[in-house]
């Protein structure tokens, strides 16, 4: 089953395409990695998904409707790049922050939520009172607190430790393989997330490659996406 579909979609700021002739398919279930220099659309992309903006051209839909419409009878979760920080020093509580995703958060799917993310002790501490770490499992609860069928993840990964980004992958698969939510999750660790997605999307401004991790990681593909390759430590190490 579908659940995103882009088809023919063009995306400008200021007569500058910034995305160009996207054409994508993700299915309900799917596990996709984006990866791609800074600037090449990636959160455009996203936003595009969520119908925070539209297409100058072209087709977005979510299960087979427009986002707007979906979004009426149907939550998305998402998680912005960088919020957690940006809005550290937010003066509200774990709780509130989780429940303030969606009009009325059930109180099982609040209790799950921070359950899955291990931060149930840490319900009544203000953002400022948390890690960093911490506060990005927060925002991540606010997310799959509503119990949404797909997941949008803009660099989770940024700011957190290594350990934190172990615990992070092994429940997104869970999420992904126990619940079934299909997870899109923007990243500049390719190397991590070859391993965890089940597609790796390489974009820059049109789609440069789409497909299993071991195609894409093939060199030919990587060069294509970032000439410099400065940032992958595999080729630096
Ligand atoms: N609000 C905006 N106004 C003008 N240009 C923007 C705006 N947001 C993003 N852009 C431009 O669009 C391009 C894609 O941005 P973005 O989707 O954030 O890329 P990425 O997430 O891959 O780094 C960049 O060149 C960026 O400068
Ligand atoms: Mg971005």
């Amino acid at each position: 089953m579908k659940a995103i579909t882009l088809r023919n979609v063009y995306y400008s700021f200021d007569n500058t395409f910034v995305l160009e002739n996207i054409n994508l398919e993700i299915q309900q279930g799917d596990y996709l990695g984006i990866v791609g220099p800074n600037g090449a659309g990636k959160t455009t992309l996203l936003r595009l998904i969520l119908g925070i903006i539209k297409p100058h051209r072209g087709q977005v839909l979510i299960y087979g409707q427009n986002p707007e419409d979906y979004l009426k009878s149907e939550p998305i979760g998402y998680l912005p790049q960088r919020i957690s920080q940006t809005l550290y020093d937010f003066p509200i509580t774990v709780q509130e922050l989780v429940k303030s995703g969606w009009k009325k958060i059930k109180k099982e799917n609040f209790e799950w939520a921070l359950d899955v993310f291990k931060i149930s002790h840490l319900r009544k501490k203000t953002l400022r009172e948390l890690s960093g770490g911490q506060r990005q499992k927060a925002f991540l609860a606010r997310a799959l607190a509503l119990r949404p069928r797909i997941l949008l993840l803009d660099e989770p990964t940024t700011g957190i430790d290594p350990y934190s980004m172990e615990g992070l992958l092994k429940i997104l698969e869970s999420l992904n393989r126990d619940f079934a939510i299909t997870i899109v999750v923007v990243t500049h660790d390719i190397g991590t997330f070859a391993h965890e997605a089940k597609c790796i999307l390489c974009l820059n401004r049109r789609v440069v490659c789409l497909g299993e991790p071991r195609k894409i990681l093939k060199d030919e593909y990587i060069s294509m996406l970032y000439p410099e390759r400065t940032i992958f430590p595999h080729k630096d190490a």
